[in-house]
């Protein structure tokens, strides 16, 4: 690279693809476990080496997700790829293990009233089951990531005062959480903010113990993506195809497109150890059983290219 560089710039970021978890639980049919699966498969061939597979939540609160057991028994195994369900309490926990996993990522919001709508906790009943279970994980060798959601803006109350969101990440991370990822569920952040509570957690956390998860509604993930990189963040989520929103976050649409998010890296000149090419495949088969085209700006710019190659 040539030119004025600025000094945070990560050399390599790490995506976890959380479509089949993000992606899917808001989607309006119903995918078999089967094609979840060759979904799963598709990510890991790209090289994807952190995958969100399914939640482990009441199967009436999201019914796509309520084969979480059938997935993960069908699961490939491959050295080195993490796969993880999210979990919203005790008995998540239990059946994400039971399963055979041993990656979790613990989900809370930042507001009272969005943690209510979507896992019916307070704020601090939450942190107490958290405070729980990462004792628990820490004991039975789990790796925990926390998600620290509507950090920035929340469908009910509007901005967030990112002190809460510092004060929780900073508690989480004392607990012995692995990680700490920082949600816009509803896509609302902007980059400015987004610099300014990553510059804070970077500086008091540093970079490797914090992560980003940008949602793309009003087509700011990856302004925001960037704007967390200069402070020299490293794991972001990412969605194959775009797919998603939050069922709980109304307005919501999906997470940042992973093929736009390694376009954009690798044209930064960023590693990230996926085949851009390899994804796009996926994307098609993503339109194909969502019955729409992605709207991920990669894919539909070399859609033609690609078809007719
Ligand atoms: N998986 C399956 N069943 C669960 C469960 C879990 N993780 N947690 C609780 N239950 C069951 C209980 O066993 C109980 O069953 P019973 O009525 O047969 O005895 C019933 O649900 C009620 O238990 P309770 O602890 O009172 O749960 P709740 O009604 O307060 O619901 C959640 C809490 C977290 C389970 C529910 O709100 C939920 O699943 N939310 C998911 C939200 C989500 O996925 N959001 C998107 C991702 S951010
Ligand atoms: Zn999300």
């Amino acid at each position: 690279m040539t030119g004025i560089e600025t000094a945070h710039w990560p050399a390599r970021v790490e995506i976890m693809d959380v479509a089949p978890r993000d992606g899917l639980q808001n989607e309006p049919y119903l995918l078999p476990a089967e094609k979840k699966l060759r979904l799963i498969r598709g990510l890991v061939d790209a090289g994807l080496r952190a995958i969100e597979v399914t939640s482990f939540v009441h199967p009436k609160a999201v019914p796509q997700l309520a084969d979480a057991a059938e997935v993960v028994a069908g699961l490939p195994q491959r050295e080195g790829v993490a796969y993880y369900a999210l979990i919203p309490n005790e008995k998540g926990y239990e059946r994400a293990l039971e399963a055979g996993l041993r990656h979790i990522a613990l989900v809370m919001s930042v507001t009272e009233t969005m943690n209510r709508k979507n896992i019916k906790m307070s704020v601090a009943e939450s942190v107490e089951v958290a405070q729980r279970l990462i004792e628990r994980a820490r004991g039975d060798g789990v790796k925990v990531r926390m998600y620290v959601s509507v950090a920035f803006v929340c469908p009910f109350e509007g901005p967030v005062d990112p002190e809460r969101a510092f004060d929780l990440t900073a508690r989480f991370l004392d607990m012995g959480a692995d990680r700490c990822c920082l949600t816009d569920a509803v896509g609302r952040a902007n980059p400015r903010q987004v610099a300014h509570v990553f510059q804070t957690l970077a500086g008091r956390h540093g970079t490797e113990r914090i992560a980003a998860h940008f949602h793309n509604t009003y087509d700011l993930a990856l302004a925001n993506t960037v704007a967390a990189m200069q402070q020299g963040i490293r794991f972001f989520d990412a969605s194959i195809g775009g797919l998603g929103g939050c069922p709980f976050a109304p307005g919501a649409t999906g997470n940042v497109a992973t093929e736009d998010l390694v376009n954009l890296l690798h044209q930064m000149g960023v590693e990230t150890g996926i085949d851009l090419d390899k994804l796009c495949d996926l994307s098609e088969y993503v339109g194909e059983f969502s019955g729409s085209v992605p709207p991920s700006a990669f894919y539909r710019a070399t859609r033609v290219k690609r078809k007719a190659s």
